[in-house]
C-alpha cells in the first residue's frame, strides 16, 4: 500500500473525524506488558492524531462476560459483578500509569452494550441471518453446566499425553474436539463429563461472503488480506453465538436459559463505550460515527490472534445490522521477551504493576515505539537491548541536548537569545515534520524514532562543534554562547514535539521547562526568541540493568508464590493417605544410600509423556535420572534445586537412555507431586540418614 500522509487524508476527507479502539482486555486477569504493546501502539497513534489537530477519540472497555470470569468469581467466593468491578479499577490504574489516554474506558457489562447487542441480534434475526440447530457437547453432571473446551482435560487422542486441554495438545500440537479426548475430566469439578444435546444460535456468515471479499480490499493490509482470503476460499462457517445457562452475560431476548456468547458482545463494546462517551460529551453524536453512511474514520487495533473475529465476523454483523464497517483493522504480532514467549518461571511474564515498581513506563513506551512497524511480525523485548536503547537514545542523545544548553541560558537569567544561530539547521529540523508525520500515520514508529534520533545526533554535533561552554568563559563571546544554547533549546523543542506522542509525561516536564504549554505540531515552525525559560529539572534518569534484573526476579517470585498456593490447595484436596507397607528391619533401610543431589540440568525427553531427564550432582560426580515428574514441574523450575536421590539403585536401561537412580517425591502423581528438598545450608553429596 502506498504511504499516506496526513495531508493526503485531509485532502480526501476534509476535516478528519477519527474513532480508534484497542482490543478489550478480559476482566479476569491483570494487564501485563504483552497487552501494553497494543495499548502503547494505539495510544501513540491517538496522541499523534490529536497533536496534528484531528478530531480523534480513543475508546476501550473491559471484556467482562463468559464462563472463565464466572468460574473465577465463584472460586474467589465473590459475584461476577464484584470481580469485574475490581478488575476495572486495577486496569484503569495500570493504563493511567502507562499514559494510555483513553477518552473513555467502559465495560461490556453496561446498559449501552446490552442495548447494542440486542439491537444487532434482532436485526440479524429479522434479516434471516440467524440459524438454530442442536449440537452435542460435553456437560459436567456435577456442576450442571456445559464445558468450554478449555475446561475439559484428558489424554491427547493423538499422542496419549496426559493432562491436555480439550482443544489442543501442548505436547504434540494436535488440534481436536473435546469429545475426542481419552478419559476426559471436567476441570471445574473433576467429574467425568457426559455428552448432552443443546440448541445453539448461529450467525450465517456465508450470507456475507461477497460483502467481506469487497471489504477486505480496503479494510486490511495485504499481509492480512492474504490470510483472510485463504479462509474465505475454504468457505465460511456458521458462527455460534449462544451459550447455555449458567453463563455470565446477556440473556438472548425471548430465549430463557440461552445467553449471548462473549465474543458477540465484546466488539459491540466498542460501540457501547463510544455511546457512553457521547452521552457525556456535548455535541458528540453516536450516529455521525456509526451510521452506514458515516464519513468518520473507524480504526481497530488488535493482536494477530483475533483477526478473524474482527475482519470476518464483526464487519458482517455491522453490515447486517445496517451500521458502517471499520475503515481499517490494524493487527500487530505477539510480544516475546529475550526471544521467547513470556514465561512465568523465567520471570518474563511481567505484569504492568510489577514493571511500574521498578521502571519508568516511558522507557517501555519508547522501546516499543523504537521497534514497532505496521507489520504483524512478533515484537521482541530484549532486556539488554532495552537498557542500551533507552540510555543511548533518550538519555545520551535527546535529553542530553537540553541538559547541555539549559545551564548556560539559565546563567543569563533564563532568557533565550533574540536570534537564530544556525537558520539552515533549524530549517532542516522543521522540514522533517512531513516525514515524521507520514511515519506516525503509517504506524511506522520505528522509522519515526530513527529519523528523530538522527536529528538528535545532528543537534549534539552542532553543540560539540560550537563548544558553548568555552565561548561562555570569555566576556567577548558570552553572547555567542547564549545564541548557540538557545539554538540547541529550539532544536530540542522540535524533537520534543516529534516525541510527544511517545513520551507524554516527559514532554509535559519539557513544556514546563520551556514555559510553553502545550506544545503543538504547528509550533515546529515558530522558534522561541527572547523567551523566558523556567528552571531546568533533570528530565530522565539512566536505566540500570539492576532495576531490570530486580523486576525479573520479582516476577519469578510472584509466579512461584502462585504455583506454591495452587500446589498447596491441590495437596489439601488429595487427602487420600496410602496405607503403611509391612515392617522392615534397620538393616533393610540401611542398604538404601540416600544422597542430597543438586539438579544441574533438566530437559524434556522427546517421545516421553511423563519423564524429565535430570543431571544430578551428588558430590562425587554426576548421575543421570529419568524422573516421572513432567506433569508437576517445568524443567526450568528445577535447575539449581537440591533434592534427595537413591544413589545406589541399580541402573535401569530405558528407551531414552540409562537411568542411574531415583529422585524422591511425595504425592499421588501427575500434577500433585512434590519433590523432597532439604533446608538451607545442606550440600550436594550429603548422606540422608
Ligand atoms: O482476546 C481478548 O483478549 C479479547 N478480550 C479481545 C476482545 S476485543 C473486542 F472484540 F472486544
Ligand atoms: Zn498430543
Amino acid at each position: 500500500m502506498p504511504e499516506q500522509t496526513t495531508q493526503d487524508l485531509l485532502a480526501s476527507n476534509g476535516n478528519r473525524r477519527i474513532l480508534i479502539t484497542s482490543a478489550l482486555p478480559y476482566a479476569n486477569g491483570p494487564i501485563h506488558i504483552g497487552h501494553m504493546l497494543e495499548y502503547v501502539q494505539t495510544d501513540i497513534w491517538s496522541r499523534f492524531q490529536k497533536l496534528v489537530g484531528n478530531e480523534c477519540y480513543y475508546v476501550c472497555a473491559d471484556d467482562t462476560h463468559g464462563t472463565p470470569i464466572m468460574l473465577s468469581a465463584q472460586k474467589q467466593n465473590i459475584t461476577s459483578e464484584e470481580l469485574i468491578a475490581k478488575s476495572h479499577i486495577d486496569h484503569q490504574k495500570d493504563f493511567g500509569a502507562f499514559g494510555i489516554a483513553f477518552d473513555n474506558f467502559h465495560s461490556t457489562h453496561s446498559e449501552e452494550n446490552k442495548f447494542y447487542t440486542e439491537t444487532i441480534y434482532n436485526r440479524l434475526l429479522e434479516n434471516g441471518h440467524i440459524a438454530r440447530r442442536t449440537i452435542n457437547q460435553l456437560f459436567d453432571p456435577e456442576k450442571q453446566m456445559f464445558l468450554p473446551d478449555r475446561f475439559v482435560k484428558g489424554e491427547c487422542p493423538k499422542c496419549g499425553s496426559a493432562d491436555q486441554y480439550g482443544d489442543n495438545c501442548d505436547v504434540c500440537s494436535a488440534t481436536y474436539s473435546p469429545v475426542e479426548l481419552k478419559n476426559p475430566k471436567s476441570a471445574v469439578s473433576g467429574a467425568t463429563p457426559v455428552l448432552k444435546d443443546s440448541e445453539h444460535f448461529f450467525v450465517k456468515l456465508q450470507d456475507f461472503e461477497a460483502m467481506l471479499k469487497q471489504w477486505l480490499k480496503t479494510g486490511v493490509s495485504q499481509q492480512m488480506a492474504n490470510k483472510l482470503n485463504e479462509w474465505l476460499d475454504v468457505g465460511l462457517q456458521e458462527w455460534d453465538i449462544s451459550r447455555d445457562a449458567p453463563y455470565f452475560g446477556y440473556q438472548i431476548p425471548n430465549e430463557p436459559n440461552k445467553f449471548f456468547y462473549v465474543w458477540l458482545d465484546a466488539p459491540i463494546g466498542y460501540m457501547a463505550s463510544f455511546k457512553n462517551l457521547c452521552d457525556k460529551t456535548a455535541g458528540l453524536e453516536f450516529d455521525d460515527f456509526w451510521n452506514k453512511d458515516s464519513k468518520a474514520e473507524l480504526y481497530h487495533f488488535i493482536g494477530k490472534d483475533i483477526i478473524n473475529f474482527h475482519c470476518l465476523f464483526w464487519p458482517a454483523c455491522l453490515t447486517a445490522a445496517n451500521y458502517r464497517t471499520p475503515s481499517k483493522v490494524f493487527a500487530h504480532g505477539f510480544l516475546t521477551v529475550n526471544g521467547t514467549k513470556m514465561s512465568k518461571s523465567k520471570g518474563t511474564f511481567i505484569k504492568a504493576a510489577t514493571y511500574l515498581e521498578y521502571l519508568n513506563p516511558e522507557y517501555l513506551r519508547y522501546y516499543f515505539a523504537a521497534k514497532l512497524s505496521s507489520k504483524i511480525d512478533d515484537f521482541d523485548l530484549n532486556l539488554e537491548d532495552f537498557v542500551q536503547r533507552v540510555n543511548s537514545d533518550l538519555v545520551n542523545k535527546y535529553v542530553n541536548i537540553a541538559s547541555r544548553c539549559a545551564k548556560l541560558v539559565q546563567k543569563s537569567g533564563g532568557v533565550m537569545h533574540a536570534e537564530i544561530d544556525h537558520p539552515s539547521l533549524l530549517k532542516e529540523f522543521q522540514n522533517e515534520a512531513k516525514q515524521v508525520e507520514t511515519h506516525y500515520e503509517n504506524r511506522d514508529y520505528g522509522k519515526a524514532s530513527k529519523l528523530i534520533m538522527s536529528l538528535a545526533d545532528k543537534a549534539n554535533t552542532y553543540i560539540d562543534e560550537k563548544a558553548p561552554w568555552k565561548l561562555a568563559k570569555d566576556e567577548a563571546t558570552a553572547d555567542e554562547a547564549l545564541k548557540v544554547c538557545s539554538m540547541g533549546i529550539n532544536l530540542f523543542r522540535i524533537l520534543s514535539i516529534y516525541l510527544k506522542p511517545v513520551l507524554p509525561s516527559l514532554v509535559t516536564n519539557v513544556e514546563n521547562f520551556l514555559n510553553a504549554s502545550p506544545l503543538t505540531w504547528s509550533d515546529i515552525q515558530s522558534p522561541l526568541l527572547s523567551h523566558q525559560l523556567n528552571k531546568f529539572i533533570p528530565l530522565m534518569k539512566r536505566v540500570d540493568i539492576k532495576q531490570v534484573e530486580a523486576m525479573v526476579a520479582s516476577s519469578v517470585e510472584a509466579a512461584a508464590q502462585i504455583s506454591k498456593t495452587t500446589k498447596k490447595n491441590n495437596a489439601e484436596k488429595s487427602t487420600k493417605i496410602e496405607s503403611i507397607k509391612p515392617e522392615i528391619q534397620f538393616e533393610d533401610f540401611d542398604k538404601i544410600d540416600l544422597r542430597l543431589a543438586k539438579i544441574i540440568s533438566a530437559e524434556h525427553v522427546e517421545g516421553a509423556d511423563k519423564l524429565l531427564q535430570l543431571k544430578l550432582d551428588i558430590g562425587e560426580g554426576e548421575k543421570q535420572v529419568f524422573a516421572g515428574i513432567k506433569s508437576a514441574y517445568a524443567p526450568e523450575d528445577l535447575v539449581g534445586k537440591l533434592t534427595v536421590m537413591v544413589a545406589n539403585l541399580a541402573p535401569r536401561k530405558m528407551r531414552f537412555g540409562l537411568s542411574e537412580g531415583m529422585v524422591l517425591a511425595a504425592g499421588p502423581g501427575k500434577k500433585d507431586l512434590w519433590l523432597l528438598s532439604p533446608d538451607d545450608g545442606a550440600q550436594p553429596g550429603m548422606r540422608v540418614k
